[in-house]
């Protein structure tokens, strides 16, 4: 069996810089938000792994779906020998592509550690002609790819790229771009804008997973930053913004209360019913997503979606 690579691109004193600076930030701004990479610590990256299974959950099934009916169609598109996979998680739906494509090289990349060691071994253990290059990394940094065969195909499942905001969008997918050659191509799932109780639902399931795992970010604070944040103090919220076309995850004050973090020397105040935004999840449609490609020279080839069009599945091919 080959090994399995890991490579940790940032010193783990340059995340703890990264979540200062982000807590810093977001807690003493106005209106106060976390950006959702803190979620998934090994808890988190559990959590959202019940999130995938939760009935009101259906993006994941969307895109599974879309790829056990595509992917032979991806892999002789794309012909890709090395596939990298930004926020790559359980690596769960991306079997059905590595099953399909003539690959040598994997190269899954995520900020979750604990994800990405699991994925990887249980990929070795079962694909030993697969090279597994693991990055422990944040996709929206710049990115050092292992030396490893062409045509590449980046893929970036999941609708994960609706969790960064439109201007994040842009920088990311301009760097996107930049790991590519002319002819290899991208990935890319993209959840759709639709009824909007449908997509709150998504957001706020009954049995309350997605509150749980919205409230980890709190127990992170805690646990790296020494915060005195009480998850049972917060209520987990859902809203769908209908002009912006996202859900905006947050928690919601229950009382007025002062929360110390003590590694940034911070109290930060919290008025009754006020809101910490947690996590947007933008809703995408075909002429948008073809539009912010093209604008970073990505030529949208292939747009798939499930049955009931909640997902899409797109193939881009850089210029
Ligand atoms: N692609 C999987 C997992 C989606 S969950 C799927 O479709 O089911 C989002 C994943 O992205 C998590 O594993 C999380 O750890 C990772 N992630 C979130 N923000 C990240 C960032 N800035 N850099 C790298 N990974 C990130
Ligand atoms: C990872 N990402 C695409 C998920 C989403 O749907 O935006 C994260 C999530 N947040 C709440 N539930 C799932």
């Amino acid at each position: 069996m080959s090994p399995l690579h890991v490579t940790r691109t940032l010193p783990e004193d340059a995340t703890d810089a990264a979540l200062r600076a982000d807590v810093l930030n977001g807690l003493t701004d106005s209106p106060k938000w976390l950006p959702p990479k803190w979620f998934y610590d090994a808890r988190g990256s559990e959590l959202f792994d019940e999130i995938t299974e939760l009935p009101e959950y259906y993006p994941t099934r969307a895109e599974r779906e879309i790829l056990v009916a595509r992917s032979g169609e991806i892999a002789a598109a794309s012909g890709a020998r090395t596939l990298i996979e930004l926020g790559s998680g359980s690596s769960e739906k991306t079997r059905y592509l590595i099953d399909a494509l003539p690959l040598a090289a994997y190269v899954p990349v995520d900020v979750s550690e604990s994800a990405l060691t699991q994925a990887g071994q249980a990929l070795v253990a079962e694909r030993p002609d697969l090279d597994v290059h693991a990055l422990i990394a944040d996709f929206t940094a710049p990115l050092a790819l292992p030396a490893t065969p062409g045509p590449r195909l980046v893929a970036f499942l999941g609708g994960t790229i609706g969790n960064l905001l439109p201007a994040e969008r842009t920088g990311f997918l301009t760097s996107v771009r930049s790991l590519l050659a002319p002819g290899d191509g991208l990935l890319l799932g993209t959840d759709l804008v639709k009824d909007e109780r449908v997509l709150v639902r998504a957001y706020d399931d009954a049995a309350g997973v997605t509150a749980a795992f919205n409230k980890n970010v709190l127990a992170v604070v805690d646990r790296e930053l020494g915060a005195d944040f009480d998850p049972d103090a917060f209520d987990h919220v859902a809203l769908w913004d209908a002009e912006r076309e996202w859900i905006e995850m947050r928690l919601r004050s229950r009382t007025a209360q002062t929360v110390k973090v003590p590694a940034l020397n911070l109290a930060v105040d919290f008025a009754a019913g006020e809101d910490l935004r947690t996590e947007v999840s933008a809703k995408f449609r075909k002429e948008g997503v073809t539009a912010e490609l093209a604008a970073v020279g990505l030529d949208l080839t292939h747009w798939w979606t499930d049955a009931e069009g909640r997902f899409a599945l797109s193939l881009s091919v850089a210029r």
